[in-house]
């Protein structure tokens, strides 16, 4: 068995059953191990998948700018990592633009079709019913990948490539088709099952008889291919209308879904202001609703600036804990608050307010765990898994890309819509199907994030860059659902606080609280005496996956320094 694949069934053993059922856990968590840092002089790509990020340093390389090195990494991940990278699914990217000292970010976050009510994920006594929005056609969300990768392509693109060109390497890893190994076939091996149930998705991920591929098998991709070209040759209407759009609508609603024509017609990539925080000096830039991310990282952040973590030192019980105390009171806060803010009114000024940070530091007890009911009374049980992906981007001109995109789960709802080699996402379960019931990571919401038409649901995605004096020192992010947040305030802290290199930082055991259920999860590579002393203070400490692949770049005097995540296999930090 191959060691990542025995680890993840460890850890799989430490999950409930109703999620160990569901099949959705990632291989997200093996144990710590330093990310090989990568130098290099002019640009860097620290992805998921070495071909992408091979793909991405190649544009850089002829004289492409970050965005176009991103798209086409983007595109690139849709074919070689097929359970996060997507056409069929959507996510944020964050761009920073020295030359005009602007930063910006581009929201692709899928929509609820139409014809969504506040009622669609309920059964008939009106319970959540998670079968509904996890693995049906109502669960899946209007795509916003292409029109993301597009805009991104023709605002803040370089120029020097046409689109077709950033697809070009996509289309040829399509049709040449991909090996079985790393990361695909971990995650097959896993979870396969979730895609042969759908004959239009064995037919490309399984054998003739039903089975996955596996080891030695080659992935080929030609309804894809064909997809991407239709994009290379007339742009993003080729997906959102004629006859690629009416192949997604048909796989929708052959899975009992509402979307329709129109809503992939009506789709728009959003261009929005990125969140601002400061940090000890730093400018924390990341994403804004309809992502909690950016939001949740920033407070935590103000919170933790007013403790002395440095001088409690790096991965010490005394700094855990109140890393700890903030996630709890974050993520109560994005219970109560957010949604998406073209819908709902979040109230962004307060919660990344230096002042509203220090109320809620003055409730932290550095000694003591504070029981999560006391922050508001609410108790559920743990979900996780299912997976994302994060890419960080630099070029030569200082501009800089983090960017995270998804289908949900591990290859989405696992469907493909027949004829177009698109998997599906399942993203409407981040959705609070109703107050109170906990999504696929256990996360919790209000009225803020419930299902309503065209509305965005709630994201965990966090792609961030980190300024010194107005210029990127660190672009990161990460996958894990609920754990993103918690794993890019790591990344963050471990290199501010603890002056850790982006290897180390990246490669630290991290730890994860997420308010409800009430109790830490910490990755199996923290010291068991760490764990005591965090019980020591009271707190309820599981060993799991934490944490998701956080691919950086940290911008030195040296350097650019890449590190992919060694947590999954076949990530690569690749520069020239
Ligand atoms: O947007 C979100 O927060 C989730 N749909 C992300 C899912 C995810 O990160 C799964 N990764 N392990």
């Amino acid at each position: 068995m191959p060691r990542l694949v025995s680890i993840a069934a460890v850890l799989i053993a430490f999950l409930p059953a109703s999620l160990a059922a569901q099949d959705a856990a990632a291989p997200s968590s093996r144990s710590a191990q330093a990310a090989p840092a990568v130098l290099a002089r002019h640009g860097m790509v620290a992805s998921q998948e070495k071909r992408a990020s091979e793909i991405g340093v190649d544009i850089l390389r002829r004289g492409g700018n970050a965005v176009d090195a991103a798209v086409a990494v983007g595109f690139a991940l849709a074919v070689t990592l097929p359970r996060a990278g997507n056409l069929g699914g959507g996510g944020f990217m964050l761009v920073h633009l020295s030359r005009r000292h602007q930063s910006i970010a581009i929201d692709y976050r899928e929509t609820a079709p139409a014809a969504t009510t506040s009622d669609v994920f309920l059964d008939q006594n009106g319970e959540a019913d998670p079968a509904r929005s996890r693995d049906s056609g109502l669960g899946v969300g209007v795509p916003g990948t292409v029109a993301g990768l597009a805009l991104a392509h023709r605002r803040y693109g370089s120029g020097r490539f046409t689109l077709a060109e950033l697809i070009a390497p996509a289309i040829r890893l399509a049709r040449a088709g991909v090996p079985v190994e790393d990361d695909l076939l971990d995650t097959l091996t896993l979870l396969g099952g979730r895609l042969v149930r759908w004959p239009s998705s064995a037919r490309i991920f399984g054998h003739a008889d039903g089975t996955p591929l596996t080891a030695g098998d080659q992935l080929m991709q030609v309804d894809l291919a064909e997809t991407l070209e239709a994009i290379a040759r007339q742009g993003p209407s080729a997906f959102y209308r004629g006859p690629i759009a009416d192949k997604l609508v048909a796989g929708v609603r052959t899975a009992g879904g509402l979307m329709t024509r129109e809503d992939l017609r009506d789709y728009r990539a959003v261009v929005r202001p990125p969140v601002h925080g400061r940090y000890r000096g730093r400018t924390i830039l990341s994403m804004s609703p309809p992502s909690s991310g950016g939001v949740h990282l920033v407070e935590m952040l103000n919170i933790l600036e007013r403790f002395p973590l440095r001088s409690l030192g790096a991965g010490s019980p005394a700094a855990l804990h109140l890393m700890i105390e903030a996630m709890k009171l974050a993520y109560a806060d994005r219970a109560e608050y957010l949604g998406d803010s073209d819908m709902v009114n979040v109230p962004l000024t307060r919660l990344l307010s230096k002042r509203y940070a220090a109320t809620l530091a003055a409730q932290i007890d550095p000694e003591r765990a504070r029981p999560a009911r006391d922050i508001r009374p609410d108790s559920r049980a743990l979900h996780d898994g299912a997976n994302t992906t994060h890419f960080s981007v630099v070029d030569r001109f200082g501009n800089a890309v983090a960017n995270t995109y998804s289908l949900n789960f591990n290859y989405g709802l696992g469907l493909v819509a027949d004829g177009t080699g698109v998997l599906l996402n399942n993203t409407l379960d981040d959705f609070a199907a109703k107050p109170g019931a906990p999504n696929a990571f256990g996360l919790v919401g209000s009225a803020a994030n419930a299902p309503g038409p065209r509305k965005r649901p709630l994201s965990s995605m966090t792609p961030a860059i980190v300024l010194a004096r107005g210029r990127p020192v660190l672009v990161t992010g990460a996958p894990g659902g609920s754990r993103i947040i918690t794993s890019v305030l790591q990344v963050i802290v471990n290199t501010i606080d603890f002056a850790q290199p982006v290897a180390e930082a990246v490669a630290a055991p991290r730890v994860h609280h997420q308010w409800m259920p009430d109790h830490v999860v910490v990755e199996p590579g923290l010291a068991s005496a760490t764990s005591e002393a965090l019980r020591r203070r009271g707190h309820d400490v599981r060993i799991g996956p934490a944490a998701g692949s956080a691919n950086s770049i940290a911008v030195t005097p040296a350097g650019l320094v890449g590190a992919a995540d060694a947590r999954v296999r076949g990530g690569l930090a690749a520069g020239y």
